[in-house]
């Protein structure tokens, strides 16, 4: 074992010898200048060890593993010849900054094309509204050709090598591509490779009855073998259909569906699949993509008598991807989408895996404390999570396009003396309204009557208590909204990450009911937080008189814009470094933001009371007499105690 181990970088340099000759004919077939080749060659030889290793722990046993490895190095050499020279001037850029996108000048948004601007022409018009937000990050939600009707959203692909023609087409996505970079601002797009659509080239060639097809998915005849994997299974989406097959008429036979019954899995036991995704992926790299979203992480390898979630296999996929990248296109990051337990999160999040992750326990736990109006389960996950390997980062978010399941840990929980099950149980009655005394209006999303189990959506203002609050034109409620609407953000924008919104949040927006009238929206309650971006919102920010909730909408919008503003002066914000202040009161969260000599000091009341904080303790953690609130400019002494207003977040620096 240890022998065979051993022999592996030998095996690696002996194979590549071997597949040098190929690597010299597509030179010559493709005219690739010296520069191009020889850059090529430097990087194949930083990580084809690396490359090798992996593909050889998950296909080395394959007889046909030397073919695959040889189409997947002349692909990457070819995707390479191809890449357009402005990327790999941003290549070269980025592998000697390689820090850049853990800045403090990083913001992210995100956004569907069709819901935000109708299309890809026209979302290069709204640039400018990108940059007075102050954003440096854009992620565009699944814009590739899908199936017709209901397509998750954008996550049912019939063609990635096809933008929805409803949206544009790909040499709009690569214009796009460009015109972001020159301002500034990064594009992030997904790669959905757990599955495919059921009317993908791949599907459509599997239902047809070819063998080779039938071998990119899961497909099995009878039940005997989807009853036996299902004993350990978790159901994602219960509401959709009952455990995680389906069956297909056409084929007469059951597939794979993790997700809904038209997402075909598709089998990364098989290098074919792995190549062809590969591809793909190089497609992406090659519009422009800076940041890939890599969907769905946690499904990718399914293991008999395993959940099929995060299995060993599923990170050296996704390590053999990120060699890949590094090699053809190695100025392009990787981001996990992994909303799992926060121990599996975390094993997504390495510089030869994901550098960026989303960080979904971090997002549960604001809301949580929201409900609690306590800081301990949070304080109690900050305290040992938030920190991650060098040359990573998270993202940090209130709302996405998805629901809210609360990911904590169960023995955070019971450390600070929290039952997590019945904490999920009563953290749902409160989001979705029924908990007397909630200011929440979410809805419930795919509930599982059989273990109690379910998810929440709903738009950031609505589960802060901005419907209700309006519902019930009460003054006091509004207010109070509205400040639980800024200390969030005020916390994700200081806290260490790239700060991410859903765009359409920083004007408040509530709930869209309307949803249900669209069929092919109408099972599925995400869509509740996903409405229309409303362009009108704009003209009030300069109207001199506007309806009472075109104020209310102005006052979060300039709120969270000031401060974007105010996070980018700040260097001591880069980068994950944070020390919690032990404030000694439950309801305040406290921490420190120390970078290159900067230090920021962060405290966030998360009740609709007055809370005291003590001036000593924030002269010790602060290391100063005299602090000036970066928000609201007032200045405090540590001479005496502090008083914070009901849910107000302050930003201390010393004067
Ligand atoms: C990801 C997406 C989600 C989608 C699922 C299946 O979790 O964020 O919207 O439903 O993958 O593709
Ligand atoms: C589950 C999955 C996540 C997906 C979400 C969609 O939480 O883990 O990947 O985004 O479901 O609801």
């Amino acid at each position: 074992m240890s022998n065979s181990h051993l022999q592996i970088p030998f095996e690696a340099e002996l194979t590549l010898k071997r597949l040098q000759p190929r690597l010299d004919q597509l030179w010559v077939e493709t005219g690739a200048d010296p520069d191009c080749i020889s850059e090529f060659q430097q990087r194949l030889q930083e990580y084809w060890l690396r490359l090798f290793a992996h593909l050889f722990e998950l296909y080395g046993t394959r007889y046909d593993f030397f073919f695959h490895l040889e189409q997947i190095l002349l692909a990457a050499a070819r995707s390479w010849v191809e890449r357009p020279e402005d990327l790999k001037k941003s290549d070269q850029h980025r592998i000697y900054q390689d820090d850049w996108f853990r800045s403090e000048q990083m913001v992210g948004g995100a956004l569907y094309v069709d819901l935000f601007s109708e299309n890809l022409g026209k979302l290069r018009e709204t640039i400018s509204y990108f940059k007075d937000l102050g954003l440096s990050y854009l992620h565009l939600m699944p814009l590739f050709a899908v199936r017709p009707g209901d397509n998750d959203g954008g996550y049912a692909i019939s063609n990635y090598r096809s933008v929805d023609p409803r949206l544009g087409t790909i040499d709009d996505l690569k214009l796009l591509a460009s015109d972001l970079r020159e301002a500034g601002i990064s594009l992030v797009l997904d790669f959905v490779f757990n599955h495919t659509s059921d009317d993908h080239f791949w599907a459509q060639k599997a239902q047809a009855g070819e063998r080779e097809y039938q071998q990119f998915y899961y497909i099995f005849p009878d039940r005997t073998v989807p009853n036996q994997y299902e004993r350990t299974l978790r159901e994602i989406f219960p509401t959709v259909r009952r455990g995680n097959f389906t069956w297909h008429d056409g084929m007469q036979q059951w597939v794979w569906t993790t997700f809904n019954s038209y997402q075909w899995d598709l089998n990364y036991s098989n290098p074919a699949v792995f190549r062809a995704m590969m591809e793909e992926m190089l497609f992406l790299a090659n519009t422009g993509v800076d940041i890939l979203r890599l969907d769905a992480v946690a499904f990718i390898w399914k293991q008999m008598g395993t959940s099929c979630e995060n299995l060993p296999q599923a990170h050296t996929v996704i390590r053999a991807y990120n060699a890949i990248a590094r090699i053809a296109a190695p100025g392009m990051l990787f981001k996990s989408e992994a909303i799992v337990h926060p121990d599996d999160v975390v094993r997504y999040i390495d510089t030869k895996e994901c550098q960026i992750s989303y960080n979904p326990t971090l997002m549960a736990l604001l809301w949580e404390s929201l409900a609690t109006r306590e800081v301990k389960l949070l304080t109690q996950s900050l305290s040992h999570r938030q920190i991650l390997p060098p040359g990573t980062i998270w993202t940090n978010y209130l709302r996405c396009h998805d629901d809210i399941g609360w990911t904590f840990d169960d023995e955070d929980a019971s450390a600070v003396g929290i039952n997590g099950f019945d904490h999920r149980q009563f953290l749902n009655h409160f989001y979705t309204g029924q908990f007397p005394g909630s200011f929440a209006r979410g809805v419930p999303f795919q509930h599982n009557p059989e273990t109690g189990d379910m998810r929440i959506s709903g738009t950031l203002a609505s589960l802060a208590g901005l419907e209700q609050a309006i519902d019930e034109g009460d003054e006091e409620l509004k207010e109070l909204a509205i400040r639980r609407i800024i200390l969030l953000h005020g916390i994700i924008l200081s806290i260490g990450g790239i700060p991410l919104f859903y765009l359409g949040e920083e004007w408040g927006m509530l709930n869209d009911y309307d949803f249900v009238k669209d069929p092919a929206k109408a099972g599925d309650t995400r869509w509740i937080h996903r409405p229309k971006m409303r362009w009108d919102y704009l003209n009030e920010l300069e109207a001199s008189s506007v309806p009472e909730e075109g104020s209310i909408r102005k006052r979060i919008f300039t709120s969270v814009q000031r401060l974007i503003a105010l996070r980018k002066k700040y260097d001591s914000i880069a980068g994950l470094a944070m020390e919690l202040i032990p404030l000694r009161n439950p309801h305040v969260l406290g921490f420190l933001r120390t970078h290159s000599g900067g230090r920021l000091m962060v405290l966030g009341n998360f009740t609709e009371h007055p809370q005291s904080v003590s001036g000593n303790i924030l002269r010790t953690a602060g290391l100063g007499r005299f602090f000036q609130d970066q928000i609201t400019g007032r200045e405090y002494q540590t001479s005496e105690d502090i008083e914070l207003e009901p849910y107000q977040v302050v930003w201390l620096v010393r004067v």
